[in-house]
């Protein structure tokens, strides 16, 4: 491990510890996963969204509210995780046809899910569950063959001494004590460590980047970079780009040439359980985001909140069940993919792609809309499919040439009302005549490098 940051120089804006064929081989499983599931689980849970009567916030409740440390953590002995059962949760991740799993193994209210030797504000010594929550999670959701990953804030702790210091104005005397660095030389890297050496995560899932300035940043790079398998999001800070961007809560416009993408969503409104949110997307909001992000080749990271007890709520299990039911019928069109040959979404939905093993291309055509005179267009493609079929059920589908690009005739009907799959096989690589070059990703760290561009989700 290397020493703290002394003498080391400051991390350049972009920072590459490999070769990038090596990061390719490296995160070859990540990119081909396209569906991840997110847990936001702590003692925010217990509050569930209100604080003194109030509706308040979920898992920033405590900074929202200006909870005192103290009545914080007064919650905790009510974070029971009573009905936890981690095996039915890797049993339902498994089912909606997830290939990884991030939990929040600390949240910023600095709270961590097992027992750590480095702070006593943790799961086994300080709540009600009374016990590790992370490793038997771990096992179950590896047991299903999936890959686990754990989300840990490294800059921003509003219980641990130190650890407020790089954000919001302190609301309790406790927090104006200790000091930032020493939060992080003391918890925060021993914590990552120690994550890393109990669990090993597949993934290091970093949050909020405050104050954490090059200096900061390097011991933690230099952590995570000593794992040689381990992949790490755009959220170190200190100008590390990290293995992928996030885009938190905004699907964008297009792919992007450079990072792999991974868009982290809410499943209703909230990160954390919150009593009061019933905002659930609905089931083919849902699978049309996946099939969005897949064709922007990105993952789709989707968040649940279980409550205190350890309970994910139906309407969410209910959703995932069906995002996994459309996924058991039209998975091929979404896993082991890559994004779509159009620069733009198209007006009946969205398309990706896989190379044929015969050379040539698969295009997956995600039929959003279902046209009323039967035919799709695939604009300013000009190369028949030798064959076509839908996912679902396997009729044949026919292609016929036009001078504005390749006319697919479908059936009268759409098989599935939220996304039908249309799989066409190309004997020559599809290129799309006269689209412009993909915008590449800048390395701006954190979040998307431009995020603007793309649309809230109204849906
Ligand atoms: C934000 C929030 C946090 C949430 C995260 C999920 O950074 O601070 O509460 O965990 O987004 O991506």
């Amino acid at each position: 491990m290397a020493p703290p940051a002394a003498g080391l120089p400051a991390l350049p804006a972009v920072v590459r510890h490999e070769p990038p064929e090596q990061q390719d081989a490296r995160l070859q499983w990540f990119r081909e996963a396209r569906f991840g599931l997110f847990i936001h689980w702590g003692v925010y849970a217990v509050p569930a969204g209100f604080w003194q009567g109030k509706p308040t916030s979920a898992e920033w409740i405590m900074n929202r509210g200006k909870i005192p440390v103290a009545d914080y953590r007064a919650f905790a002995k009510d974070f029971t995780a009573a009905k936890y059962d981690p095996t039915a949760w890797a049993q339902l991740a498994a089912d909606a046809g997830i290939k990884y799993v991030v939990i929040t193994a600390k949240h910023h209210d600095g709270f961590v899910l097992y027992d750590s030797a480095f702070s006593d504000w943790n799961a086994v010594k300080a709540s009600g569950a009374k016990r590790d929550l992370i490793a038997p999670l771990a096992a179950a959701v590896r047991a299903k063959g999936l890959k686990f990953g754990t989300y840990y804030s490294q800059s921003q702790d509003w219980v641990n001494l130190g650890g407020g210091k790089g954000n919001t104005p302190p609301w309790d005397d406790e927090q104006k004590l200790g000091s930032f660095d020493e939060y992080l030389a003391k918890i925060a890297l021993p914590q990552v460590r120690e994550l890393l050496e109990k669990f090993h995560p597949d993934i290091l899932w970093w949050d909020t980047e405050y104050a954490m300035t090059p200096e900061r940043a390097r011991p933690f790079f230099d952590l995570v970079t000593s794992h040689p398998a381990l992949i790490h999001n755009s959220r170190l800070g200190g100008g590390v780009l990290g293995d992928f961007r996030t885009s938190e809560q905004r699907i964008p416009a297009s792919a992007m040439l450079g990072r792999a993408l991974e868009v982290n969503m809410t499943i209703n409104n909230s990160w954390g359980y919150r009593s009061d949110d019933l905002n659930w997307k609905s089931a083919q909001q849902l699978i049309r985001n996946l099939s969005d992000i897949t064709s922007k080749d990105g993952n789709y990271l989707l968040n649940v909140g279980p409550t205190a007890e350890g309970v994910i709520p139906a309407p969410e299990v209910e959703r995932l069940l069906a995002i996994g039911r459309w996924l058991k019928v039209n998975g091929e069109a979404i896993y082991a993919t890559r994004g779509s040959v159009y620069p733009k979404p198209l007006p009946w939905g969205r398309t990706t792609q896989k190379a044929r093993p015969s050379g040539g291309t698969t295009l997956y055509l995600h039929v959003w809309e279902w046209p009323a005179d039967g035919k799709i267009l695939l604009p300013d493609i000009k190369q028949p499919a030798h064959s076509g079929r839908l996912l679902a059920g396997g009729a044949a589908i026919s292609t016929t040439m036009t001078p504005e690009g390749t006319v697919v005739t479908l059936p009268g009907s759409a098989p599935d009302p939220d996304v039908s799959v249309v799989a066409l096989e190309f004997d020559h690589p599809v290129e799309v005549l006269n689209a412009p070059p993909l915008p590449t990703d800048t390395g701006a760290s954190g979040t998307l490098a431009d995020p603007s561009k793309s649309p809230p989700i109204t849906k």
